[in-house]
């Protein structure tokens, strides 16, 4: 595979690093320190085209292939992890499946707007009883007549509190196991629609994070995505393609571990020389930046397969697990390079570490990553 970065890679390259340290730097400790939302980046984002990367220009989109979508993710979450997640999930989960699945009255009235940022989206698979074991949903769907009474709670829902539109994995039939579960297109404003507890989380702070409840909420039958039944299917696929935007979110923090770690390294004297020249600390660095390019090449390698219609399912398991392992590992030799200043808020890097971690858990946790690279490699 050649992973040369063409003239548009680079300049959206540059396009996303322009806008992480003009609008991002700056303001996201203040954002991290104080859960706030970055709704007015958000928008401007959505300006940009980075919110329905994927999308085709028809649907307002920016019609990029998916190495562009990972690059951009990469620049972002280096400066802003929190706006990265924001961004993936949009992209990845709500946008790449309904321009996949959905039908043209979908794509007229929520594909466009959410392709703009005029509009935000959220993805509720999880359940406080439906984690890892994702098909075990308790929140229902019943037919009556032109609508489907929905009923359930969802739990960890990124962008919960803030989403105009969240896509819901609902059950219509309990005796189909995870052939019973459909999905929908669900408007915050439903009547029955209500957003729970907002969660106080270690890290990407700024990111909302919610549980949302339906009560006998009705959703149009012109919302359900592809036939009953296509629900989990709906979900793992996306899934797929949102665990390379994960896999790119922790590449980014990782990098950010390593140019932090670097610059301090050349400015930080001990025993009358810069603590680079220590081979202690140049060990570190080595790793830090072999275990980059190698999660790098992952990446790129998992959204070149997908951007050419080939099996990628392993491949994003694959990106994902390495990459947030790695990034977990430099945030913390970043820490220890910085020593106590690394322990304090002042060098950023113990906000890495806070971010990185949780890039091990959602979209799947590593031990589910296990699970799909296992049942791969057995299968074929
Ligand atoms: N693509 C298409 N279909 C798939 C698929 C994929 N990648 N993976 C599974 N399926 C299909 C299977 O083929 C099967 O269909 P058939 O019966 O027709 O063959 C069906 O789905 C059920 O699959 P399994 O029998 O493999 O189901 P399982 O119960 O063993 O679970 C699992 C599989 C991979 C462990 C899955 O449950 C899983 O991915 N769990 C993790 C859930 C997860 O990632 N949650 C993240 C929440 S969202 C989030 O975090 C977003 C956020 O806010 C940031």
């Amino acid at each position: 595979m050649d992973f040369t970065l063409t003239e548009t890679h680079k300049m959206i390259q540059e396009t996303a690093r322009k806008f992480a340290q003009d609008e991002l730097a700056e303001s996201a400790d203040i954002r991290d320190e104080k859960e706030l939302f970055p709704y007015e980046q958000i928008k401007k984002l959505g300006k940009l085209g980075f919110m329905g990367m994927m999308v085709p220009e028809k649907y307002n989109g920016a019609e990029l292939d998916t190495l562009s979508y990972v690059i951009a993710m990469e620049e972002i979450s280096k400066v802003d992890a929190s706006v990265g997640v924001i961004m993936s999930v949009n992209n990845s989960l709500v946008c790449y499946g309904i321009n996949l699945y959905g039908t043209e009255f979908q794509k007229e009235k929520y594909l466009k707007k959410l392709s703009t940022g005029e509009y935000l989206g959220a993805f509720a698979l999880s359940e406080p009883e439906a984690g890892s074991d994702a098909t075990n949903q308790r929140t229902t769907a019943t037919l009556d007549g032109d609508n489907y009474i929905l009923n359930g709670t969802k739990n960890w829902i990124t962008n919960g509190s803030t989403a105009d539109i969240i896509i819901v994995m609902a059950t219509t039939d309990s005796s189909k196991g995870s052939h019973g579960i459909t999905a929908f297109i669900v408007e915050k404003n439903y009547p029955g629609f209500s957003v729970g507890k907002k969660e106080r989380k270690l890290g990407i702070r700024s990111s909302d994070t919610v549980s949302i409840s339906f009560q006998d909420m009705k959703v149009p039958i012109e919302n359900r995505i592809g036939d009953e039944g296509f629900g989990f299917k709906y979900a793992m696929k996306a899934l797929d393609g949102g665990r390379i935007g994960i896999a790119a979110q922790a590449l980014g923090i990782a990098q950010a571990c390593l140019d932090a770690s670097l610059k301090y390294s050349k400015e930080r004297k001990a025993y009358e020389k810069p603590i680079s020249e220590l081979q202690a600390i140049q060990f570190k660095l080595a790793k830090m930046a072999t275990e980059i390019e190698a999660a790098r090449l992952l990446v790129y390698q998992a959204a070149n397969l997908k951007d050419n219609g080939l099996k990628f399912s392993k491949q994003a398991a694959m990106a994902k697990l390495y990459a947030s392992k790695i990034s977990v590992n430099a945030a913390l030799e970043a820490i220890q390079i910085h020593g106590g200043y690394g322990y304090i808020r002042e060098y950023n890097v113990e906000r890495y570490l806070r971010d990185a971690k949780i890039t091990e858990i959602y979209e799947g946790t590593s031990e589910i990553q296990h699970i799909v690279i296992a049942r791969d490699l057995i299968k074929n």
